[in-house]
């Protein structure tokens, strides 16, 4: 792993990009003694200057050119937080700069630039992460503890779900442009997670069904109300897909995403094993021994989120070569799934991967 100069501190200096999704995680990144927030880039200064304010940092570097801000030799890492659109843009950028990076899901928005900043980021050496706050969530780290141990046997099905019911964005037109949509917001966290507790096997054939009945009607936004026309006449995104994964060895996951609906909101993983089941909300294991049933509630610990253990690691594998648990040839795997999902339901039919 390429090793890069720091500064006096030993902290990793990370620079945020987008203050949206940033936000939360440069604030996890400030709780971690081993990190300081070095830099905030946005194209929106007043944004910056408003996080600014609410980091108590001033004085913070500040850019809203993604280029300059990664050839800055202050800066060791890069959080990428922008619209799906520029998440390749701006990692590739840092990686040929030799920063470490790490990308919020997903990966990209198509699979041709997810495989060039995967094969750009493996070539430059540096650590090169995915921020998923699902996987790396207390809930799915507890469910993860229970596989590790071999508590479930075999998983062989899976159900996984994210439901919402007025769930639309109405803040960025990234959202709802080619690209955006609610099966790369939201089905890539159940999609992500679901693929990692069942031991991340290879998916050989996918099937699905996507599109968009509330958006384009300038329904179904969060906020519970319509947003002004010229947002959601631009709508060119699915608002739901479902579809089937099959694994190599024999395993298979249904998986939804929906940001509208006429349904209860539902953030949702079941796993099917062969010595116990589990589902993740509220956090439950399901046995039976010799015909007895047992349904364990596991207490789920509110003090952490999967922002604080995901910057945490990111900066473990950076300061002592720790071995990266998400790297983005994982998003990379997940894209492939997402696009063949889409893919599929364009074609109606199954595509294999
Ligand atoms: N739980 C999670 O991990 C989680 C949650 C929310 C969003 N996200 C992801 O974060 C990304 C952004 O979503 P959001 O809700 O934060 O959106 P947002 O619109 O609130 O924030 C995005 C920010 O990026 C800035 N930006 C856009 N293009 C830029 C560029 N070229 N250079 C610098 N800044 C740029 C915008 O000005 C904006 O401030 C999406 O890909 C989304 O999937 C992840």
């Amino acid at each position: 792993m390429a090793r890069r100069k720091r500064g006096k501190s030993g902290k990793v200096r990370v620079a945020i990009v987008g203050m949206g999704i940033g936000k939360a995680n440069a604030k996890a990144l400030q709780k971690n003694p081993r990190a300081e927030v070095a830099a905030l880039c946005d194209l929106l200064p007043e944004r910056m200057e408003a996080f600014a304010k609410e980091l108590n940092l001033p004085g913070i570097l500040r850019f809203t050119d993604y280029k300059e801000m990664c050839r800055d030799e202050r800066i060791d890492a890069v959080f990428v937080g922008t619209p799906n659109q520029f998440h390749v843009p701006v990692a590739l950028e840092a990686v040929r700069n030799g920063k470490h990076v790490l990308v919020t899901k997903p990966l990209a928005d198509a699979l041709a630039p997810a495989r060039k900043l995967v094969k750009a980021a493996e070539a430059a050496k540096v650590v090169n992460m995915m921020s998923l706050s699902t996987r790396f969530g207390p809930g799915c780290r507890i469910l993860g503890g229970y596989l590790a141990r071999g508590e479930f046997g075999e998983v062989y099905y899976a159900r996984a779900r994210s439901v919402r019911r007025l769930g639309i964005p109405h803040w960025g037109l990234g959202f709802v442009r080619k690209g955006g949509g609610a099966w790369r917001d939201m089905g890539v966290h159940v999609l992500d997670a679901v693929w990692w507790l069942m031991g991340m096997p290879r998916p050989v054939s996918v099937l699905g069904v996507a599109g968009a009945k509330f958006g384009p009607r300038g329904e179904g936004y969060l906020g519970g109300r319509r947003p002004p026309k010229d947002y959601w006449s631009e709508y060119a995104a699915d608002d739901y897909a479902g579809g089937f994964v099959r694994f190599e060895n024999g395993a298979g996951v249904q998986v939804e995403s929906f940001w509208a609906s006429h349904q209860p909101e539902e953030l949702q993983i079941e796993l099917f094993g062969t010595q116990a089941g589990a589902k993740l909300s509220p956090l439950t294991i399901y046995r039976t021994h010799d015909y007895v049933t047992s349904n364990e509630a596991v207490e789920v610990p509110k003090e952490t989120n999967g922002f604080d253990a995901n910057t945490a690691h990111w900066v473990d594998c950076i300061l002592d070569g720790v071995k990266c648990e998400a790297p983005l040839r994982h998003g990379l795997l997940v894209q492939e799934m997402m696009e063949a999902l889409l893919d599929s339901a364009e074609r109606g039919k199954e595509v294999r991967l």
